[in-house]
């Protein structure tokens, strides 16, 4: 499913990146271009990046993810 349709980004992609070391929305924005241009994605594409940090090992969980959704405080 795509989440990013402006750069063409699906969910698998960056469950793929978060797996080979993205850990934050500007490493996404950096790979794969999300959020780059009207930003729509944010908010999903930030779903997804907390969702696979905490499918990975214990030892790594501290890097979840610490940025706010700017649509998650608008409310
Ligand atoms: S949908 Fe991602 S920048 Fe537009």
């Amino acid at each position: 499913m795509y989440v990013c349709i402006c750069r063409g980004v699906t969910e698998k992609a960056i469950r793929e990146a978060v797996h080979d070391g993205a850990d934050r929305m500007r490493d996404l924005k950096e790979c794969l271009g999300v959020t780059e241009q009207c930003g729509i994605c944010a908010c999903h594409a930030k779903q997804i990046l907390d969702e696979t940090l905490r499918e990975r090992p214990p030892q790594m969980q501290s890097f979840l993810s610490s940025s706010a959704c700017l649509c998650e405080t608008s409310v």
